[in-house]
């Protein structure tokens, strides 16, 4: 028998359900059902039994779960299929598995543990299970691969409103798309995609966003912070996906995937990159600026001691006061 099915039934209803009436509409023994109930307390959902009554479902697992997601998801598209998984090695390699079976635009996948999570730049997200929030989401827009760049600031611009939203919290926009509190990064994203030629295939955005982690190891944790480590409370994971989820849909869906004036208005306003001396490399020359301000493509626009004005896309650049 299949967890999700009485599971679907038991979250539709505040009600108690009768162990005969679950038999009925799973086609399956009354016994069948007692066994699947009982794994189902082994998995932390807290489910009543009444005699003469039936179940009632009490409270979902603290831990990533899709039905305590979808609980209070409000998307149309974002979560359209949606998968939590125990353990993966990556959920955006998960994903591009998913995208190359043919699952629906919008889909997304969130593991409890990620054993080989990806970091920009080759680098290594690490993420300890039912830590931190790890999941990505697959679009399939119809567009060139020229123009999927404001994807990833429109990512971080969402995660960035949703985390203010939910925690209160001061964060801000470390161009192009980490999220920071104070100087250090609270989420990181990376994009990737699958395209022909001229046409994108499917785009996958993974985020990662640190959440219980209590201490970072060595170097990263001057670097590095988590909601717990900034407020000294613990949120509740599934709600805080749903939310972060319902501001990806907002923020796409909205401005039409791109860095729409309203967009670049509010990615302004929250990034902590504007307005602080930056250096990066041109070539093998490592060049000084002020960074101005975010172009239509996501470029960060820098302003040279001549008053030239030029625009970096990618790479790393150091902005100073930020890890
Ligand atoms: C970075 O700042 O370097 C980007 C980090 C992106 C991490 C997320 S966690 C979910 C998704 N799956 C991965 O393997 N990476 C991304």
């Amino acid at each position: 028998m299949d967890n999700q099915t009485i599971l679907d039934i038991l979250t539709q209803t505040n009600e108690y359900v009768s162990g005969q009436a679950l038999a009925e509409q799973l086609g399956v023994s009354r016994q069948a059902v007692w066994k699947e109930i009982k794994s189902l307390r082994g998995l932390g959902y807290d489910i009543e039994s009444v005699t003469k009554r039936g179940y009632r479902l009490n409270s979902l697992p603290k831990y990533l779960n899709a039905p305590a997601v979808r609980a209070s998801l409000n998307t149309k598209i974002i979560g359209c299929e949606l998968t939590v998984l125990d353990s993966v090695g990556s959920t955006n390699d998960y994903l591009k598995r998913r995208g190359a079976e043919g699952c629906k635009s919008g889909a997304v996948a969130a593991a409890r543990e990620q054993v080989n999570g990806k970091g920009r730049l080759g680098r290594i997200w690490q993420s300890k299970r039912d830590e931190n929030i790890a999941f990505s989401v697959l679009l399939r827009p119809k567009m060139a691969p020229s123009e999927v760049a404001p994807v990833t600031p429109l990512a971080g611009l969402a995660v960035c409103k949703a985390l203010r939203e939910f925690t209160g919290l001061d964060c801000r926009i470390k161009w192009p798309n980490d999220v920071i509190c104070g100087r250090k990064k609270l989420c990181g994203i990376l994009t990737e995609m699958s395209a022909e030629f001229d046409a994108v295939e499917y785009i996958i955005t993974g985020i990662g966003i640190n959440v219980d982690q209590p201490v970072f190891p060595g170097e990263i944790a001057y670097k590095a912070t988590s909601l717990l480590l900034e407020t000294g409370r613990h949120y509740d994971k599934n709600k805080l996906l749903a939310c972060v989820l319902n501001q990806l849909e907002q923020e796409f869906l909205s401005n039409n995937l791109e860095l729409t004036s309203t967009a670049l208005e509010e990615y302004g306003s929250l990034c902590a990159t504007i307005g602080k001396n930056v250096t990066f490399m041109r070539g093998t020359r490592r060049v000084s600026g002020m960074a101005v301000g975010v172009a239509e493509n996501g470029e960060l626009k820098i302003m040279l001691s001549d008053g030239s004005v030029v625009t970096v896309n990618s790479g790393e650049v150091t902005a100073q006061g930020i890890y």
